[in-house]
C-alpha cells in the first residue's frame, strides 16, 4: 500500500512561548522538526511525506530539507488556524496513490521507527490507528475548581502520534468534520465521529510531544540515552 505521512509543524507553539518556534528549537543540536523527518524517512513503509507549515517559514524548512538531506519529502504546503485545518492542507497534496496515511505531530521527535511501522500495520488491517500509552496518573473532572468525577484509570490513555488511517476513511471523517464544524486537536477522534472503531496501539512513554519548556529538557535527556 502506498503510504504518505503528513507531519504538521504550522503551530505557533504559544505554550512553548519561545521565539524561535518549538518546532524549530535545537534537540541535540539539530531542529526538532529535522530529528522528526530523519525517523519518519527511515521508516521501511513509509514512501513519502507532505510537511505543512506556516507559509513565511516554508523557505527555512525548504532548506533544511536539502541541508539535511531528507529523503520521501514530497511537498511542503502552508498549514491553517487550527491543527485540523493544517492535515487538510495536508491531505490535498498527496499522490493520488496513496492509499494509507499516517500524521504526526513534528513537535514529537522522540518517535521510533518500531513505532511508526506498528501504527502503519495496525491501520492496513483495521482501517484506523493511534499510538498512545496507558495514563500514570489518576485524572479528574474539575469544574470551577471543583473536582465533579475521578475516572476509572485503567481506561485511560494518552494519544500520541502518528495516527494512520485507510485514505478514504481519513478523508471522509475530514469532511464530515469540516461540514459539521467540528474541530479536535486529533484525527482518530474525526474517525471515531463518522463511527470506524480505531485500534490502540500501545506506543512508548519516551514518545512525548514537546510542548513546554520542560519538555524540551526531557526530550534532551530521552535523546542522550537513545545514544545517537
Ligand atoms: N499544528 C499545525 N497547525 C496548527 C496547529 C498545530 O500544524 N494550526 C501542529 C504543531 O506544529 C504541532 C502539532 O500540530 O507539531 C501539535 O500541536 P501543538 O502541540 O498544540 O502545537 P502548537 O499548536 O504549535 O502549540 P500551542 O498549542 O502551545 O500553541
Ligand atoms: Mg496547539
Amino acid at each position: 500500500m502506498h503510504t504518505e505521512v503528513i507531519v504538521v509543524a504550522a503551530g505557533s507553539g504559544t505554550r512553548m512561548g519561545s521565539r524561535i518556534k518549538k518546532q524549530y528549537l535545537p534537540l541535540a543540536g539539530v531542529p526538532v522538526l529535522v530529528r522528526t523527518l530523519q525517523v519518519l524517512a527511515s521508516c521501511p513503509s513509509v514512501d513519502r511525506m507532505v510537511l505543512v507549515v506556516s507559509a513565511d517559514d516554508r523557505e527555512y524548512v525548504d532548506k533544511h530539507v536539502k541541508d539535511h538531506q531528507i529523503s520521501k519529502v514530497g511537498a511542503i504546503v502552508e498549514g491553517g488556524r487550527e491543527r485540523q485545518d493544517s492535515v487538510r492542507r495536508g491531505l490535498g497534496a498527496l499522490l493520488e496513490r496513496t492509499a494509507l496515511v499516517a500524521v504526526h505531530d513534528a513537535a514529537r521527535p522522540l518517535v521510533t521507527v518500531a513505532e511508526v511501522e506498528a501504527v502503519l500495520r495496525a491501520a492496513e488491517r483495521e482501517g484506523a490507528a493511534t499510538l498512545g500509552v496507558a495514563v500514570k496518573d489518576t485524572i479528574k473532572r474539575v469544574v470551577n475548581e471543583q473536582v465533579t468525577e475521578t475516572l476509572d484509570r485503567r481506561e485511560l490513555f494518552a494519544v500520541h502520534t502518528p495516527q494512520a488511517f485507510t485514505r478514504p476513511l481519513l478523508e471522509r471523517a475530514h469532511r464530515a468534520a469540516q461540514q459539521q464544524g467540528g474541530i479536535s486537536t486529533d484525527d482518530a477522534s474525526l474517525v471515531e465521529w463518522v463511527g470506524h472503531p480505531v485500534r490502540m496501539v500501545e506506543g512508548l512513554y519516551s514518545n512525548i510531544k514537546i510542548t513546554t519548556p520542560d519538555d524540551l529538557l526531557i526530550a534532551e535527556a530521552l535523546w542522550k540515552r537513545r545514544g545517537e
